[in-house]
């Protein structure tokens, strides 16, 4: 471990030299488990969901944090984070069917998405999920009759694009403008989203939302999302007496994933969404709505190390050295899409000095297959088990078969305890829903 702050609390070296995460040998989570191997330690989990909780309940009574589940949306994992007291926001019929599995009360679910379908509007409705966060005008139509047909009033949130370009990679920017979320401020757009929802009898218009994008260092731009959301406000409350009761500030806190990333902390994101809101609302002179935050990435992506075994190593002289592991983009397709950049380590040989530079490249049949281009680790040997930490968030849930590659095992581990979590994926599974040509 080069840098300690980008891996879970309690990973270490043991006497055998070997990288073990909360008292479990990797070496022999590999030897059980097989590679890709996914580990996630609990008391990581646990950390970041207390450190938001206690955050808020330093600045405000009326809060509530919902876990993005698109991160990482697991049975186990859900049920971990209810405990911790978090809520869930869902984006697809999937997540949503994982979440009510787990046992989280529909109460306490968020549905999101810019498209919705039907059938997963009739599947909240049905299960009586809390709130949907509602994307596009035809969403209120849609929702408003599918309400009546119950004959219920269901809480939403409207999504509004702030017009804030947040300091992060484009594919992750969603407030600005030019996005194909939510309500745009232009053209009047997110007013007359708040006065058609008021006018929709079987609609609760509960609040507003806004995400203005992801991976974020930087509290300016929530500052400035949250000031534009506000004086929204100021003009719906004077002209159509919309009474906002909940503020939905999105995700987006940035983390480490390399020793230079310097994010700001989880106690710094949540004073200055609480206080922000508080001087803004104090600004126009309306009380303070109840706070949400809707972390992913930064409850789930430290937790999780992603172990790998070196098949071959090729030198190509006076280039670079491409060191092949048994994964690639079909479990991590962050560097391919985003230019994501990690770190790795030897993890059966931890205590060798990282002196070589190398090119961690996966098994898949694709160049851009890359999963760390300027890796500084031990020197590696054919066999060895690769690490690459932070892989928490968007990896699982971004995966995929691609080239016939089972997903990943996910353990959970704690005390030198592991569980699998989910459990690794068989080449029966990945056709079970495929059907011959004859018969
Ligand atoms: N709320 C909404 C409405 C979102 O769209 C997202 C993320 C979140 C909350 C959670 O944001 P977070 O706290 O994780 O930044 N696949 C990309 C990230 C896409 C994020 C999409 N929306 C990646 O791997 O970087």
């Amino acid at each position: 471990m080069t840098h300690t702050l980008i891996y879970p609390v309690n990973a270490t070296h043991n006497a055998a030299g070997h990288l073990e995460i909360d008292g479990c040998d990797m070496v022999d989570l590999v030897a059980e488990h097989g590679t890709p191997l996914m580990v996630y330690e609990e008391k990581t989990l646990r950390d970041q969901c207390r450190r938001f909780m206690a955050a808020f309940r330093e600045r405000t009574d009326d809060f509530e944090v919902i876990y993005a589940s698109k991160a990482f949306c697991t049975i186990a994992v859900c049920q971990l984070i209810a405990e911790e007291g978090l809520s869930i926001d869902v984006s697809g019929g999937g997540e949503l069917y994982t979440a009510l599995a787990a046992g989280i009360e529909p109460e306490r679910i968020f549905l999101h998405g810019n498209n919705k379908t039907p059938r997963e509007l009739t599947y909240a409705l049905d299960e009586r999920v809390g709130y949907v966060v509602v994307d596009s005008f035809d969403e209120i139509g849609l929702l408003e009759s599918m309400a009546a047909e119950r004959d219920r009033r269901q809480k939403v949130l409207l999504r509004i694009t702030p017009g804030v370009e947040a300091h992060t990679h484009h594919y992750i920017q969603t407030g600005q403008l030019d996005s194909k979320f939510g309500f745009g401020l232009a053209e009047g757009h997110a007013g007359e989203a708040i006065r058609r929802t008021l006018a929709a009898p079987h609609l609760d218009l509960v609040g507003l939302h806004a995400h203005i994008g992801s991976q974020i260092f930087e509290i300016e731009g929530f500052r400035t999302a949250i000031s534009v959301l506000v004086d929204l406000l100021k003009e719906a409350r004077d002209r159509d007496g919309f009474e906002c009761r909940y503020l939905n500030i999105g995700g987006g806190l940035g983390i480490r994933y390399t020793g230079e990333d310097t994010p700001m902390s989880i106690e710094e994101y949540v004073a200055g969404k609480v206080e922000g809101v508080r001087q803004e609302m104090e600004r126009v002179g309306l009380p303070m709505p109840r706070v949400l935050v809707e972390p992913g990435r930064s409850v789930v992506a430290k937790a999780g190390v992603t172990a790998y075994r070196v098949g071959n190593i090729k030198e190509v002289p006076g280039i670079r050295t491409y060191v092949s592991v048994d994964g690639g983009m079909s479990d991590n397709m962050r560097p391919m899409l985003y230019g994501a950049v990690y770190e790795a380590m030897i993890a059966n040989r931890a205590e060798d000095p990282a002196d070589t530079t190398v090119t961690v490249a996966g098994k898949h049949c694709e160049s851009s297959d890359i999963l760390v281009k300027d890796a500084l680790i031990a020197r590696p040997q054919v066999g060895d088990i690769l690490v690459t930490p932070v892989t928490g968030a968007y990896f699982f849930s971004m995966a995929s078969n691609y080239n016939g590659n089972p997903r990943a095992a996910v353990l959970l581990v704690r005390d030198g305890v592991a569980r699998v979590i989910v459990e690794r994926e068989s080449y029966a599974d990945m056709v079970a829903e495929q059907r011959p040509l004859h018969g």
